[in-house]
Parts: C-alpha cells; structure tokens; sequence
C-alpha cells in the first residue's frame, strides 16, 4: 500500500463511514490524509480499493474501522448539572426506572449516573450504555480507571464508590444500581430491540454527525422511549426540527418529550 490517498479516495472513504455509522469525517479530513493509509497497511492491504470494498462485506474490518474514526473523550460528572437533573427526574417517577446512555464510550457516563443516583438514596434504576466501539464497551464493562477522567470526583466519592489498587479505581458495583453495556450502533435494527426507556441521554455524539442521520436518530430514540419519555442532548448537541419531540425548559436547562 502506498504512503498516500488521493482526495477521493478520502472522499469514498468518508461517504461509507457515514453510511454505516452517521459521523460525519469532514473536519477531520487533513488528520485522515495523514493517519489513514497507515492503518490501511497496518491490515494487510495493497491498495486502497481492496480495502474500501471489503469494508462493507466483512464485518471484523467494519469494526475495525469504527473502532479507528470514534472519538470516544469522556469523563466522570461531565455536564454535572444536567446529570443531577436527570437523577432528580428519575427519583421522582417513583418506579423502577430504565436509563439508555447512547453513546456510553468507556462507561463514565453511566457510572456517574449511578453514583448520583445513590448519593440521592435512589438506586431503583437499570441503565443500559451503548456504544458503537468495541474497546470503550469493553472498558466499560471492566469498570477500571485512572488519571483525568476521574479528576471531577471528590476523595469522598472515589471512596465509597471504587476500590483502589496501585492507581487503578475499580467501580464498586455493590454500592451502585444495576449498568450494563452493550456493543450497539445507534442506527442499526439492533438498537431498536433494545427495549423501552424512561428516559435516553446522548451527549456527544449528535455534533458529528450529518443531517440526514441526525433526523434517523430522532425517530429512532422516539421510538425506544416510553410514553412521555425524555431524550436528553450534551450542551453541543444541536437537533434537527422533528414531529418527534417536543423541547421542554426547566429551571436553567432543557430535555426533549415525547410527543
Ligand atoms: C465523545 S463520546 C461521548 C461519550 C459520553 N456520552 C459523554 O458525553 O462523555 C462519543 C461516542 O459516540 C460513539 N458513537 C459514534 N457513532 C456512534 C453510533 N453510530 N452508534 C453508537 N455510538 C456511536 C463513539 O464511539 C464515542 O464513544
């Protein structure tokens, strides 16, 4: 495989990114150029073609694929205040409630809802975090972290809510309501079997994709959501005009309803 793509090339490769998955690879365009033809060689191909061909057949390199062009920047208590919000709503449906995180990345999302939930006395919560790469899922399910992503949390909360070895902090699973993951593409078939939710957050992710699967998106949260359910979106996240939702305002921050 030669050191270079040519722009369209580029182009191709972008266009069936965005079919398979929504994210739109635009902007990174000149970190591609760089980046890409090494990961192409890295796999074994001669050219460029033999790879974007087999990109739709074979599913390992799919995966192999989405796992390279994710951008997967997470951490602990991110948007805290939206994620109190949330914890409050839940509380107050006094019911077991259901919680889709999509996208999850590594988990830290799903953890921190989770946490909260116990500071407030409410564990009566299932939450279920997707995402669309395999290696954040499987960090997710491990549990284990390090370094920044945990720098929001006070020493109390790194307390009671991991065990720590030489750094490492493993989620304490016994003190936190039932979180699952699962590997799933926010716009395949499989995500609408996933069941009905109470409430579904995605932050961070709808800004990069590209219009047409946002508006997919749309129908496809109404459509895993419950009766009057709640879609909640990252501060970044802009959503296109829907027949789906309805934007609703409360104290300084927002959520979609279920129309
Ligand atoms: C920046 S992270 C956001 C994680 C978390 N929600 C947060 O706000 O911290 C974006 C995630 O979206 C995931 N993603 C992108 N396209 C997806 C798709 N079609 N289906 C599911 N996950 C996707 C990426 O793998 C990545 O982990």
């Amino acid at each position: 495989m030669e050191n270079k793509i040519s722009e369209l090339e580029l182009n191709e490769f972008i266009k069936i990114v965005t079919e398979i998955s929504g994210i739109d690879l635009n902007e990174k365009r000149n970190i591609l150029m760089l980046k890409l033809p090494n990961f192409i060689s890295k796999l074994h191909f001669q050219n460029f073609a033999e790879f974007v061909n087999k990109i739709r057949l074979n599913k390992q390199l799919r995966q192999e694929v989405l796992d390279f062009v994710t951008i997967g920047e997470t951490y602990f208590l991110r948007e805290l205040s939206q994620l109190q919000d949330i914890v409050v709503y839940a509380k107050s449906l006094e019911k077991k409630v259901g919680i889709l995180s999509a996208p999850c990345s590594s988990g830290e999302e799903v953890y921190s809802l989770a946490l909260l939930g116990a500071k407030n006395c409410f564990k009566d919560m299932y939450i279920l975090g997707i995402d669309i790469n395999s290696n954040a899922i499987e960090k997710a399910r491990m549990g284990k972290y390090q370094g920044r992503t945990l720098q929001r949390l006070s020493e109390s909360e790194k307390k009671k809510f991991f065990v720590e070895e030489n750094g490492v902090f493993s989620i304490n699973k016994n003190e936190i309501c039932v979180c699952k993951f699962d590997m799933c593409n926010v716009l395949e078939d499989k995500f609408l079997k996933l069941g009905q939710f109470d409430i579904v957050i995605s932050r961070n992710m709808i800004i990069y994709f590209d219009y047409n699967s946002r508006v997919k998106l749309m129908e496809y949260f109404y459509r895993v959501l419950s009766n009057k359910g709640r879609l909640y979106v990252g501060n970044a996240d802009i959503i296109p005009e829907t027949k789906f939702f309805k934007k609703v305002f409360s104290g300084g921050s927002s959520y979609y309803e279920k129309m």
